[in-house]
């Protein structure tokens, strides 16, 4: 049973199969079909919804969603809102109206999808009594939003009007979202273990039943390749795989953390890595894509592994038969290959504190700046201590059949000055011992070269450090490349 509210009005849906989205459960059984489907794989946004999880006294906190990646059963105990739920009567909200005076619809079917993430943002602004929108917030509101026929502008003029309209009354809630349910709430095939206990004795019992977090990569598996995902332990709401845990060595992150929460945790330490964040996918994907799950995916070209390499990060996996630490290096074994027993989990991701004078750096490239994922991913962590390289740490992801580091190029960097000689050794020696393969995100030519240049960028930009400062670093390096080039 998933017992939800869909705009202010209480739902309790039974007899859903594991695999149903929130999508197919809004216009197949719901009869709702305002909310669209266009790709079916989180690209285009046209299927956006909101959803309200607990909140402080400020009321819910309402984030973007992607539907057609939703699983229906991760709407129990949330408040759903879709495109038929704002007006107020016939007043409409003010991301609807400023959506109709800017012009901003043509062909209308990107159009539901658009105004639920306007509604999200007008939501949050007035949430947090946040400054006029910026540039940056509003690209990062609706980089998962795309429109063909309409162009960007009167959708961006629509959401730097939406303030400047009379506010409609909010959406009450005959069932209030706040869901903290303590007990180890189970439907069939569907698992909502809600603390570590329940979900160990489960992979006990089941240990085939596939792991679903944020659901961001694995639904594909059913709306791109159709299979049947019958069997699933949803990780979201155990509580220990919730907790960002501080100690005086570093953070221990917990694996079902969002990457929308681990984002700002990450700004001060690590600014170059912050930065990243706001390169990966779209904000209706950082909602829901957690930590754990980017890294259990394993995928070559996954984001945050590379950078998580160069920072010596280590992983705490966990299952029935107790808890084991390993370095994230030695996780990784093949194409989509774990150090990961059947039966066990990623409970905690380990991230160093920066030690003092260590610099970091991270450049992605990929075709287009928002909603896309890495052609090749370099991430560089290294000092300079005297004049000379030390603890130089050089990972890439879309260079080899898993993310890894490049031992060869790091060794003849190691210890010695950052000039034209060592980074010459250094790219040499990438590309020995990288092969990177060929897909339509780039050729396997094209990546090679570009990681190599990567490097040559690498030590450009320590050149013109040296020579603007002479101060020693003492904080992480900040930047990150715009898209590609
Ligand atoms: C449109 C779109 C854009 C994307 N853009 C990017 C991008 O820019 N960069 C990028 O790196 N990725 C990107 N992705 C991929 C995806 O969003 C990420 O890999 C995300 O971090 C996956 O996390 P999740 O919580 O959604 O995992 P899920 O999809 O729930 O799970 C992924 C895999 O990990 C397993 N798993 C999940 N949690 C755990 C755990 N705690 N322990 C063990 N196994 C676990 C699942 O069983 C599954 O096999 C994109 C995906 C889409 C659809
Ligand atoms: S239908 Fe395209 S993102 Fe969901
Ligand atoms: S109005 Fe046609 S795709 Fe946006």
């Amino acid at each position: 049973m998933i017992d939800f509210s869909l705009n202010g009005r209480r739902q309790r849906c039974g007899d859903v199969s594991a695999d149903t989205s929130v999508l197919e459960l809004l216009r197949d059984r719901l009869g709702q079909t305002g909310t669209k489907e266009g790709c079916a794989s989180g690209d285009c946004g046209a299927c956006t919804v909101a959803i309200g999880e607990p909140g402080d006294d400020a009321g819910p906190d309402y984030h973007n969603v992607n539907a057609c990646l939703t699983p229906a059963h991760q709407l129990d105990g949330c408040h759903l809102i879709t495109v038929e739920g704002l007006a107020d009567g016939k007043t409409l909200h003010p991301a609807q109206a400023a959506m109709v005076d800017c012009h901003a619809s043509q062909c209308g079917f990107c159009t539901p999808g658009i105004v639920m993430s306007l509604f999200t943002l007008y939501e949050q602004q007035r949430r947090d009594q946040a400054p006029p929108l910026t540039q940056q917030r509003l690209e990062s509101a609706l980089g998962g939003n795309l429109c063909r026929c309409t162009g960007y502008r009167p959708i961006r003029d629509a959401a730097l009007s939406m303030a400047d309209y009379p506010a409609v009354a909010a959406i009450p809630s005959e069932h209030v979202v706040l869901d903290d349910a303590s007990d180890d709430a189970t439907a069939a095939h569907y698992a909502v273990p809600r603390h570590l206990a329940a979900l160990r004795a489960l992979k006990a019992e089941r240990p085939q039943a596939r792991l679903v977090a944020g659901a961001t990569d694995l639904w594909l598996e059913t709306t791109q390749q159709l299979k049947a995902l019958d069997d699933l332990i949803d990780v979201r709401r155990v509580a220990e795989l919730n907790v960002i845990e501080e100690t005086d060595a570093g953070w221990w992150i917990g694996g079902a953390v969002t990457l929308a929460r681990l984002t700002p945790l990450l700004a001060e330490p690590y600014p170059a890595f912050e930065h990243l964040m706001h390169r990966f996918a779209s904000s209706q994907i950082r909602h829901r894509a957690t930590l754990g799950g980017n890294i259990a995916n394993a995928s070559p070209i996954g984001d945050t592994p590379p950078v998580l390499l160069a920072l010596d990060a280590r992983l705490r996996l966990d299952g029935p038969r107790g808890a084991r630490e390993l370095a994230l290096s030695d996780f990784f074994l093949d194409y989509r290959k774990t150090a990961l027993a059947e039966d066990e989990f990623i409970a905690a991701i380990f991230l160093p504190r920066p030690a003092s004078g260590a610099n970091l750096k991270v450049w992605k490239l990929s075709k287009r700046r928002e909603d896309d994922i890495s052609a090749v991913l370099g991430a560089f962590a290294w000092t300079l201590d005297k004049g000379v390289l030390r603890d130089v740490r050089l990972a890439f992801g879309g260079m080899a059949a898993i993310p890894r580091r490049a031992p060869g190029a790091e060794a003849a960097l190691e210890g010695h000055a950052p000039d034209g000689e060592a980074f010459a050794a250094a790219r040499t020696a990438l590309a020995e011992e990288l092969s990177p393969m060929g897909d339509v995100r780039g050729s396997a030519e094209y990546r090679r070269i570009a990681a190599g240049n990567l490097l040559e960028r690498l030590r450009l930009m320590i050149a013109a450090d040296a020579t603007t400062t002479d101060a020693v670093h003492s904080t992480t390096q900040v930047t990150l490349d715009a898209h590609a080039h």
